[in-house]
């Protein structure tokens, strides 16, 4: 039984603040769990209450989210049963009140429910992955790695696409697919420095260079693949999350970076155009949030031969993807926690999306902690692939350090998505 609920405020890597919470049991057992942050953020997600107190933090501190989880979150879980999640979760769903969790915030909400599953696995000697996926989790997914960044997580320095991503599907196994994903960084770096582009880098750890077009990162991860002695398309995809709600505007997608304006039937052409040069193997919010239409169009146009994820569309939110699915608008979901604010919701809309034949792709955020939950969920929903930043620095890493620790764990039982990760299958 829960015996403290314990939330503190610590800063995440961007040196914002967020949530950080202990869950205690009665055995004197103690699990933690933080909270991450978007920056790019969908309209509807659930809202992560921040103070607004411009005296601290620039108005960014959680301490009203914090006391939610000692005061009235944790008088309401006191002596719970730990291993039941979604009675929690939906305890904490009743007493917030709200549609978009506004009122206790979702990340008050969410560091509880991710430190409860945390105590519940450590309770039942059981790894976090198969807690929460029980014996048939042991398929590793095939990772994502941003190793060039450029949108608002670069400050609008370089490409306006905010996500390229190196997806080493034709590895053996997930620790071969991480060694070809960091020789690819480091191989790029090599090819920046050559050009003399900067080797700095962005939010999530990719390089952020101030290339002259958004096909140019295309080009240069392309060659980088190649010099570092691997095949295009056919080892190792790659993979585009331009967000492009942030460049949508009026109606229209507008490329500053090349000086152009594009409607939405011109921007399907673009990326079929991309898609047609490049070995792209999966593209997430390639159309804006509000453009449902140009998604229709990009369904037609793409969706039989890559897969195209929506995240700022569906928000995680299983209400939303139920209309999507119906309207036929993409093939796969973004799944990003912080976005609906529980886990029992995350693993509701991952479910909703694959028992319709749909893919789902798990996401941190580009505001992270050390924090590697989503590593062994994504193991536990057996969702294939999933994003989490460069090869490089430690918010990052550390998802993948710790699937390379599931992997060891697993041993001869484990196996690697590869190819089958997608819902369009690249070869
Ligand atoms: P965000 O970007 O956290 O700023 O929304 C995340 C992502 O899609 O990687």
């Amino acid at each position: 039984a829960i015996t403290g609920l314990h939330a503190r405020e610590i800063l995440d890597s961007r040196g914002n603040p967020t949530v950080e919470v202990e869950c205690t049991l009665m055995s004197g057992m103690v699990a933690r769990a933080a909270v991450p942050s978007g920056a790019s953020t969908g309209s509807r997600e659930a809202v992560e209450l921040r103070d607004g107190d411009k005296t601290r933090f620039r108005g960014k501190g959680v301490t009203h989210a914090v006391a939610n989880v000692n005061g009235e979150i944790a008088a309401a879980l006191m002596g719970s049963d730990v291993r039941q999640q979604a009675v929690i979760d939906h305890t904490m769903i009743a007493l917030d009140g709200t549609a978009n969790k506004g009122r206790l915030g979702a990340n008050a909400l969410l560091g509880v429910s991710l430190a409860v599953a945390r105590a519940a696995a450590m309770h039942s000697g059981l790894a976090l992955f198969q807690y929460l996926g029980g014996p048939g989790a042991t398929r590793l997914p095939v990772p994502h790695m941003n190793i060039l960044n450029g949108g608002v997580h670069a400050h609008w320095q370089g490409a306006d696409f905010q996500e390229f991503m190196i997806a080493p599907f034709g590895a053996s196994n997930f620790h071969q697919a991480l060694e070809w994903g960091s020789e690819i960084y480091q191989t790029l770096r090599d090819l920046l420095e050559d050009k003399q582009l900067s080797v700095g880098v962005g939010d999530e750890g990719g390089f952020a260079p101030h290339v002259s077009s958004n096909e140019e990162p295309f080009e240069l991860i392309t060659q980088a693949i190649q010099q570092a002695g691997l095949r295009p398309g056919t080892d190792v995809g790659i993979a585009c999350d331009p967000a492009s709600s942030e460049f949508f505007k009026d109606g229209h997608y507008r490329l500053r970076r090349e000086g152009r304006v594009l409607t939405a039937i011109e921007m399907v052409d673009y990326w079929d155009k991309l898609a047609q040069h490049y070995p792209l193997v999966l593209l997430e919010d390639g159309m804006a949030q509000d453009d449902w239409e140009g998604w229709k169009l990009l369904n037609q146009r793409l969706g039989s031969r890559i897969e195209l994820v929506g995240d700022d569309i569906f928000c995680t939110n299983p209400e939303i993807i139920a209309r999507g699915i119906k309207e036929n608008i993409a093939n796969a979901v973004l799944i990003k926690l912080n976005q609906i604010g529980t886990l029992t919701e995350t693993i509701a809309a991952t479910r909703l999306a694959r028992n319709h034949g749909w893919g789902a792709f798990v996401s941190h955020r580009s505001g992270e902690t050390v924090d590697s939950f989503i590593a062994d969920m994504t193991v536990a929903l057996d969702s294939g692939h999933l994003k989490t930043g460069a090869p490089a620095r430690g918010e990052r890493v550390e998802k993948y350090n710790q699937l390379l620790r599931i992997e060891e764990q697993l041993g001869n039982a484990a196996s690697y998505a590869g190819a089958s990760a997608y819902v369009r299958p690249p070869v």
